[in-house]
Order: structure tokens, then C-alpha cells, then sequence
């Protein structure tokens, strides 16, 4: 097992009717910025007991935050907290708007150019305006971790940054919320927590039991809730289940100690540039392509992940591949589809700009063992389409 530090401030509170919580622990006298998206916690009973909540505070609403946020629109709301000397930020959205509250926090105190958080200068940050979540999607884990990805669409970017300071205070999790989610982002949620944990976990062994014990129990109760969440999003403690797993897949806990291979992830944000396929959807594309090019590699992680898993029989190369093909079908028995063209148009220019994108940004080995290079990337992509 690898050195390892674990810091993770983040108090989850978790459970039905939580959201009345807000006011325990946003400290009386402060002024609020009220993030939001595009209004979906108007229709399902959320902005009701938000601003109940925050019956007793000065508030300032900023909603529109977009799926996948926008740069330009983050910027509007950096300027609202400024302005108006904002000292709490309350994200009430999916990732999409907590990320986007996450590069407020941070980017309002900043001293340079904001855009530079996002191409390697995060460790340039100082300070964050306090912040708090209440989570109405769950996938990314962002309720209780450090990271954000931000999109700018004048130049085809979506970038992710961390920082500690991106930590949220608090963040609630009620279950309650999952009722309301269409069917599409339901998909979209279960396939991304999959993959957070296959992304720490397909790798190859590093004497770490624990961590592999604890990613196969998140892999085994996705797979087992899956589907049903999806046809019966009411269901409480299905919605439950869903939703500590998604936090648990990456909140960091599994990711101590081991390697980890980002690679689905960076080419599937490239896919969300180019096309705007949703999130979750680039990784059920990417995933199991990647997982056939860097076999040999991932062999024996993969076969574990078949056994253990899938419960699958056999020796290691038989079980690895058809570990990747029962995923495949994961992927498709939750009603994601599995290739570009499926979703996009004009693919032509897919892989060739992977390629371009990945040398420019000097990627140029990742993965654990630094196998994915720019032209592997494009490999990847040309079998995905
Ligand atoms: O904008 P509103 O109206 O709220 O509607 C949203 C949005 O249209 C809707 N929605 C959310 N909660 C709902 C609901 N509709 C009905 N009922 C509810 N309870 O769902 C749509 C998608 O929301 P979004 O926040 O974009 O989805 P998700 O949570 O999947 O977040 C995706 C973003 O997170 C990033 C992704 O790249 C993407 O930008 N990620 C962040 C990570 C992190 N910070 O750790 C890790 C992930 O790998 C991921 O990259
Ligand atoms: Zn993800």
C-alpha cells in the first residue's frame, strides 16, 4: 500500500426532512448567495424548504447555473458576490451547480486571472467564501469532496480543479429528493458513481484488501439497485442506497493508498465538449473501450472485478474480458447507450481532436502505469464511435 494523508471536513447529514437543517449550521447574520439551476427545485418541493430555511438570513438568489456550468455564467455570480459581500454560498442542485458553487467560492476572493483555476494554477488559491450544499442529484460525489469541473464553451474546454478550499461545510442528502429525477439523469447518476470507483479501483494489486473490498461493495450494490432505482425512483430506501453509494464512490475514501486511472474520465469530458453528451453517458462509451485497449495491463483487476463482481468463472484473460462485456451490458440493461454515433451527429472530428486536446495540455502519459498517450486516446475514441 502507498503513503497515504486522509482529510475530509465535510459534515454529511443524511436522511428524510434533513433540509430544515440548513439553518443549525449557516451561522446567523450572514448574507447568502442562493445557487441554483436551471429551476428543476421549483417543480419538486426543494426551493420551498430551502427558503424556509433560510427564513432568517439576507438572501440573494442566483439561479441558471447550466448543466455542465459555464465559465462566463460563474463569472456573473462571482461578480453578485463581490458586489454585494457575500460571506455564504448554499448550492441546491445537482453537480452541476455545486461544482459551479465550488469555482465561486473560490474564484470571488481570487487574485488573478480566474480562468488560470482551471489550467493548473488551482494551488494559487488562498481562500473560499464559505459554502454549503444540498444535493438533489446523486452521482458525482461532489456533496463531499474537493473537485469541480467547469465548461467554456468559446473554447471547447471542460476542465476539472481541486483545492481544500473547495470543501464543503455541510452537505445534505435527502433521499427524498431522487423521487422527481427523470429517467435520464437516474441512468446518468449510476453509471457516473460506477465508474468513480472503477476509475480507483481497475488498476493493478497494491496490497490494499480494504480499499478493494470496499469498492467491489459499491460495485456489488450498484449493480444490484440499478435498474430498479431507475424504474421506481419513489422508493425510498432504493433512492437511499443510490445515494450513499454515489457519495462513498468518491468522497475519498477509496482512493487512499492505491492508484487510480482518470483516463475514462478525461476523454468522456471531451465527448461533453464537442457534442454535449451528458457526463455519465461519455463514460458508459469510453469505459469499456479503454478497459479492451489496456487488457494486458489491468488483467489481473479486472479479472478480480469479474469474479468478485460479476461473479464470474474462469481464468484470469477469460474473466477480464468478460468482466468488460458484462459491464457493457450494465451500461445498456440501465438504457445508456454505448456509442457516439448514437448521440452525436457529426463525429468525424472526435478522435483527431482527443488527440490534439491531449498533446496541447502535455498529457501525455496517463493512467496509473502511464500508458494512455495522446494517440492510445484516439484508439480509443475511433472504437467508441
Ligand atoms: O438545472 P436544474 O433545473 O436543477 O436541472 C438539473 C439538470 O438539468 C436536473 N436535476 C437535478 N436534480 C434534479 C433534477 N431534475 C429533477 N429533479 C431533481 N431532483 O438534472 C440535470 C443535470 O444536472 P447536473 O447537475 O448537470 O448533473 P450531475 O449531478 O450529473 O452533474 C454533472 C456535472 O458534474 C461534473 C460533470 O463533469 C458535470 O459537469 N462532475 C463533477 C465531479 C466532482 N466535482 O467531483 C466528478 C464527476 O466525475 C463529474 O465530472
Ligand atoms: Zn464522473
Amino acid at each position: 500500500m502507498d503513503n497515504f494523508e486522509l482529510y475530509n471536513p465535510v459534515k454529511l447529514i443524511f436522511g428524510k426532512g434533513e433540509i430544515s437543517k440548513i439553518s443549525e449550521n449557516i451561522d446567523q447574520g450572514s448574507r447568502v448567495l442562493l445557487a441554483y439551476g436551471g429551476g428543476s427545485i421549483k417543480k419538486n418541493g426543494v426551493y420551498e424548504q430551502v427558503k424556509k430555511a433560510l427564513d432568517s438570513y439576507d438572501v440573494i438568489e442566483f439561479g441558471g447555473i447550466e448543466a455542465n456550468p459555464q465559465f462566463s455564467t460563474l463569472m456573473k455570480a462571482v461578480e453578485v458576490v463581490r458586489k454585494e459581500n457575500i460571506d455564504f454560498i448554499l448550492a441546491v442542485g445537482g453537480g452541476s451547480v455545486i461544482d459551479g458553487s465550488k469555482f465561486i467560492s473560490v474564484a470571488a476572493p481570487f487574485d488573478g486571472d480566474e480562468w488560470s483555476i482551471l489550467t493548473g494554477e488551482a494551488d494559487k488559491i488562498k481562500a473560499g467564501i464559505s459554502l454549503g450544499t444540498v444535493l438533489t442529484l446523486p452521482a458525482t460525489g461532489t456533496e463531499m469532496n474537493s473537485g469541480s469541473v467547469v465548461s467554456r464553451k468559446e473554447l471547447n474546454e471542460k476542465r476539472a480543479f481541486g483545492s481544500p478550499f473547495c470543501f464543503p461545510k455541510f452537505s445534505i442528502l435527502d433521499p427524498g429528493v431522487v423521487a422527481s429525477l427523470p429517467v435520464r439523469q437516474l441512468r446518468n447518476g449510476v453509471v457516473d458513481a460506477f465508474v468513480h470507483v472503477l476509475e480507483q479501483y481497475i488498476t493493478y494489486p497494491n496490497n490494499a484488501p480494504l480499499q478493494d473490498r470496499i469498492a467491489e461493495g459499491i460495485l456489488i450494490t450498484l449493480s444490484e439497485i440499478g435498474v430498479d432505482v431507475i424504474t421506481n425512483p419513489d422508493d425510498y430506501d432504493l433512492a437511499s442506497n443510490l445515494m450513499w453509494s454515489a457519495t462513498m464512490a468518491l468522497n475519498g475514501l477509496i482512493s487512499r493508498g492505491v492508484p487510480a486511472d482518470w483516463g475514462t474520465h478525461l476523454i468522456g469530458h471531451e465527448l461533453t465538449s464537442l457534442y454535449g453528451i451528458d457526463h455519465g453517458q461519455t463514460l458508459a462509451i469510453i469505459g469499456p473501450n479503454l478497459y479492451y485497449k489496456l487488457l494486458d495491463s489491468k488483467k489481473e483487476k479486472l479479472a478480480q472485478f469479474g469474479r468478485r463482481v460479476w461473479k464470474l468463472e474462469g481464468d484470469d484473460e477469460v474473466v477480464a474480458v468478460n468482466a468488460i462485456t458484462r459491464t457493457q451490458e450494465f451500461y445498456e440493461s440501465l438504457g445508456l447507450k454505448t456509442k457516439i454515433s448514437e448521440l452525436a451527429d457529426d463525429y468525424s472530428q472526435a478522435s483527431q481532436t482527443v488527440f490534439d486536446k491531449f498533446t496541447e495540455r502535455n498529457w501525455l502519459k496517463l493512467g496509473e502505469k502511464g500508458l494512455i498517450t495522446p494517440q492510445l486516446a484516439k484508439e480509443i475514441v475511433e472504437m467508441s464511435i
